[in-house]
């Protein structure tokens, strides 16, 4: 059995997308879905899908071994960051080796760093009138969006395109990669 740890600090449709993907196939389970936010909405998600979601504090994520000793008992083949805002401790990088990946909702190099997530990303996309956007999955290393890149997809956009539907066609680019990315990884 394959395991997979989802982090995520928002919304978490992409961890229901991915847990959907994966609902049918008896070779891979999401272990946990690791979140640093009580009330996201991930969380209820996780409850709907019957998922374990845990909590951390990030103050004890920085300064303490919690979730590098949940990750240890869990052993997970992928640590997938699916919308997690915090940077990843050097610490955990080196213990899990080219198993953390990130999705970042643009072309990197561009539009990446701190400060650079969510609508901000979409709204920087708009006032440069970039013709296209798009994804990257990445491995993760020490620096913000700086590992490995695994894979890239775009899609156009257009003068009359709104940052909202910047960010749907982004989403939409989301849910089709990267749980099929994911996939690849685990049995690679
Ligand atoms: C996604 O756009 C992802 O690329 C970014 O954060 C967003 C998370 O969306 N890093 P959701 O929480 O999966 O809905």
């Amino acid at each position: 059995m394959k395991r997979i740890v989802l982090f995520a600090s928002g919304s978490g449709s992409n961890v229901e997308n991915i847990s959907n993907y994966f609902s049918n196939n008896s070779e891979v389970t999401i272990a946990a879905v690791l979140t640093n936010k009580n009330n996201a909405k991930v969380i209820e998600r996780c409850n709907q899908l019957n998922i374990s979601a845990l909590y951390f504090n990030r103050h004890a994520f920085y300064t303490s071994d919690c979730v590098l000793d949940i990750l240890k008992n869990i052993n997970p083949d992928l640590i997938v960051l699916a919308g997690f805002l915090l940077k990843v401790p050097e610490k955990l990088v080196k213990n899990f080796p080219n198993k953390i990946i990130n999705i970042h909702p643009a072309l990197l190099p561009k539009y990446g760093g701190k400060g650079m997530y969510g609508m901000n990303v979409h709204n920087a996309v708009k006032t440069n009138n970039e013709q296209e956007t798009g994804i990257t999955i990445h491995y993760v290393n020490e620096n913000y969006d700086e590992g490995a890149i695994i894979k890239q997809a775009k899609t156009p956009v257009s003068a009359t395109d709104t940052t909202d539907d910047i960010a749907h066609k982004v989403h939409e680019l989301e849910y089709k990669h990267f749980p099929k990315v994911i996939d690849s990884l685990l049995h690679g």
